[in-house]
């Protein structure tokens, strides 16, 4: 009140009837604001906390997350468990910001017109998703799924390195070991006994080599998207996140 404090009036009178000045003074005030918010970031390596499994995708399942981008799947899937009671009853864990650092960009989604796929690796068998993404009336005679049977067909593998390089410039720690052996690797995690296997297991450590039902003749498509379904919310233990936190 200007009685109770007449100097403290007297001097913002000068922002109160001035605009420019009162316009200059609100800028200092949020640039203030703003700087102790941006300026620490530019220190950090990262904002995103590292939890342990969380690795670069291998070439097949790079491959097949180009796929899913390719197909839109995104328009009707989320990939991003939200932290409440319902969504952790039908789908598990929450999502962590470290189980999609390495997506570029990211699949989070906007709209579940079909459930959330975040952590749908592991769930079903190679074999339902090859016969769900053929014909998904199928497995889910209520689906309303569009059938992606054209999917069946030989996945162009050419530009794989040149992905892993993409993705490298972007900030995935893909090694100049792990783009000079993408074609390598994009076959041979389909091909447990194959020479290639132990390299692959080696550069990805945890990475599933199996066929994907589609047998050893060379990578489909449908390989690759299963491939990827199958990787997705698998990567980080839940079970020693659990623990972990029942003891402390
Ligand atoms: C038009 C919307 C739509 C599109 C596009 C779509 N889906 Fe679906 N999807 C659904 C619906 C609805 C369901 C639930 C019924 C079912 O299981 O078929 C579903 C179910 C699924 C499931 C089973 C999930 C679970 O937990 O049971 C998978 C896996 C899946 N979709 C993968 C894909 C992939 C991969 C693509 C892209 C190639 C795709 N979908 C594109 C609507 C869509």
């Amino acid at each position: 009140m200007a009685t109770a404090q007449p100097g403290l009036w007297k001097r913002h009178e000068i922002f109160e009837k001035n605009s420019i000045i009162l316009l200059i003074g609100a800028l200092i005030v949020v640039s203030i604001g703003g700087l102790v918010e941006i300026a620490p970031l530019f220190y950090l390596k990262s904002t995103v906390e590292t939890v342990e499994g969380v690795r670069p995708y291998t070439p097949l399942e790079l491959a097949g997350r180009n796929i899913y981008i390719r197909e839109g799947c995104y328009l009707c899937h989320s990939q991003m468990v939200r932290p409440m009671r319902d969504e952790i009853e039908r789908y598990g864990h929450f999502s962590l910001a470290a189980e999609s650092m390495y997506d570029h960009p990211f699949q989070w989604g906007s709209k579940r017109t079909g459930p959330d796929l975040a952590r749908v690796g592991g769930k079903y068998s190679d074999q339902w998703h090859r016969e769900h993404l053929i014909e998904p009336r199928a497995v889910v005679p209520a689906s309303i799924m569009p059938a992606y049977a054209f999917l069946d067909r030989p996945l162009d593998t050419e530009a794989i390195a040149e992905d892993l390089k993409a993705n490298r410039a972007v900030g995935v720690p893909y090694s100049d070991e792990m783009i000079a052996q993408a074609q390598a690797d994009l076959t041979a995690q389909r091909d447990p006994d194959g020479p290639g296997a132990a390299g692959l297991q080696r550069r990805y450590p945890g990475a599933t080599i199996r066929d994907f039902g589609g047998g050893r003749t060379r990578a489909t498509e449908i390989d690759a998207l299963i491939a990827y379904l199958q990787v997705l919310g698998t990567m980080v233990d839940f079970k020693i996140y659990e623990d972990k936190k029942n003891l402390r």
